[in-house]
């Protein structure tokens, strides 16, 4: 008797929420019976978990679809998904677009994959875009890394960004209750993950939508609580999270942050632009000034805290002048990392419906000239780490030499240094940094538990 195995595939576009939304589902299709297949070539099942933030973003998609579509024909079996952020945007419209679909489900039904394909496995052909509320979890997600992991601390979002698709395609607020995610923390520790980050795409929202209050009107539980609430799970030795919202950033999550040991000194907080003008333009409900301070306070508990951040050029109406505010931003500031993209009209967002878009060169001549800046000052701050002692934490080898492993410091530079995973997998090495790239650093392990068997 011959058995064979089911084999599944899924490729992620997109951001960390995505990715956190993957690993979830390759768990349900795992209790399912599923066997991961790298190549999709060999999977029954093959899901897309897509991402329309940028226009470029969605047309990938469209072209890996493209090509497993036409095998659908030589193999009806195959059965196709579109999950996710383009999956929500365009519903039955994706139908209409690639009939050889099976299932196309937003965001919000991640959790439901099971009962979603049970039904396509009946012969359905399905459409899941409803908003509904997220379940809690009860799979297990089938984690790419053994070391570090996301947890969703709240899904959606309620600002209204004039450029941006994400509440249209992810929904209103939801935050999960403290205990779930402290037991999911917790759990995580169980089982030897070392690094935990909370996911959130406006993290400072946490808690507004929970219920029950403090005697002073606060809400009972907002993101600081949150991080004090689950700071000192066993095995758990550093905390991250993501995304910052200048709007809604706090000097008390700032002194939370200098305050609690594993919360590593890294923020990433987008500013999007440094004109006063455009930031009322993009409905973000900051000036540049606020972003201002809120760096300075940072770097007044934690003057060597690594700062990142995400902007935009050529929004609609952007002057030459208001441009250079945004140089001048990068200049003042000096990130560790940033994150550019010119300006893609989205479907659904007001700012895609001015009259006064950009032309596409003007957007690539500040995009070069914002990314030849930011660049040379993410190279100035890693010099920084010349000669320093980091704490590195082992995720995996260096796919590009054996005989180094890899790890991140707690500011998120890439480290490299000399061990053999086998040994060094999920430990903090202290490494001494013997050689500075703009985005990477070589060292030399200075202390490494020796493992005594007397
Ligand atoms: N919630 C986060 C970011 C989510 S999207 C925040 O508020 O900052 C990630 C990044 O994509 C954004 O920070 C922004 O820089 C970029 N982005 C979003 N919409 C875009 C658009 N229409 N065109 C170009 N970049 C965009
Ligand atoms: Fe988009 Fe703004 Fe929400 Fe970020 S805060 S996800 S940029 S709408
Ligand atoms: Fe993309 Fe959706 Fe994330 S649009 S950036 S995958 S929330």
């Amino acid at each position: 008797m011959t058995t064979s195995k089911r084999h599944y595939h899924i490729t992620t576009f997109g951001c960390q929420m995505n990715k956190a939304d993957s690993e979830r589902m390759a768990g349900v299709l795992e209790d399912m019976g599923f066997e991961w297949s790298e190549d999709p070539n060999n999977a029954d099942v093959i899901l897309y978990n897509t991402c329309t933030i940028r226009d470029n973003a969605e047309q990938k998609v469209y072209s890996y679809l493209g090509r497993q579509a036409k095998r659908k024909h030589e193999q009806p079996n195959l059965t196709l998904i579109v999950a996710g952020c383009v999956a929500q945007q365009e519903g039955e419209a994706l139908l209409r677009r690639v009939p050889e679909l099976d299932l196309v489900m937003g965001p919000q039904h991640a959790n439901r994959l099971k009962d979603l394909l049970e039904s396509v496995f009946a012969g359905n052909q399905v459409v899941a875009t409803e908003s509904v509320h997220i379940i809690e979890d009860i799979t297990q997600p089938r984690r790419d890394s053994k070391v570090t992991a996301w947890v969703n601390v709240i899904y959606g979002c309620n600002e209204r960004c004039t450029y941006c698709v994400v509440p249209n395609v992810r929904g209103v607020e939801q935050s999960r209750t403290p205990s779930a995610i402290r037991a999911e923390i917790e759990e995580l520790g169980r089982q030897g993950y070392k690094e935990v980050t909370l996911l959130g795409q406006n993290i400072d929202a946490y808690g507004r939508d929970l219920p029950g209050t403090t005697p002073e009107g606060r809400h009972l539980y907002n993101f600081t609580d949150l991080l004090y609430y689950v700071h000192d799970l066993p095995g758990i030795e550093r905390l991250r999270f993501a995304t910052s919202h200048p709007r809604y950033f706090t000097e008390r999550l700032i002194k939370a942050c200098a305050e609690l040991p594993k919360v590593c000194e890294h923020f990433h907080i987008p500013f999007q632009s440094g004109d006063n003008e455009l930031l009322k333009a993009m409905s973000r409900g900051y000036t540049h000034e606020k972003y201002r301070r809120i760096i300075d306070t940072i770097r007044r508990y934690m003057p060597d805290a690594s700062i990142s951040a995400d902007a935009i050029v050529g929004f609609p109406g952007e002057t030459e002048a208001q441009f250079e505010n945004t140089l001048k931003l990068v200049e003042d500031i000096g990130f560790d990392m940033l994150n550019t993209a010119t300006y893609s009209p989205r479907p659904g967002t007001p700012a895609a419906l001015w009259d006064n878009q950009l032309s596409e060169e003007v957007k690539s001549d500040r995009l070069q000239r914002l990314n030849h800046l930011g660049n040379l000052k993410v190279a100035e701050r890693s010099q920084r780490y010349f000669g320093r002692i980091e704490s590195v934490l082992v995720e995996d080898q260096n796919p590009k030499d054996q005989t180094q492993v890899m790890g991140r410091t707690g500011g998120n530079r890439l480290t490299f240094f000399s061990g053999d995973i086998k040994e060094l997998k999920g430990q903090l090495v202290k490494v001494k940094i013997t050689e500075v790239r703009p985005f990477s650093l070589t060292g030399e392990p200075v202390e490494i538990k020796q493992a005594l068997s007397v």
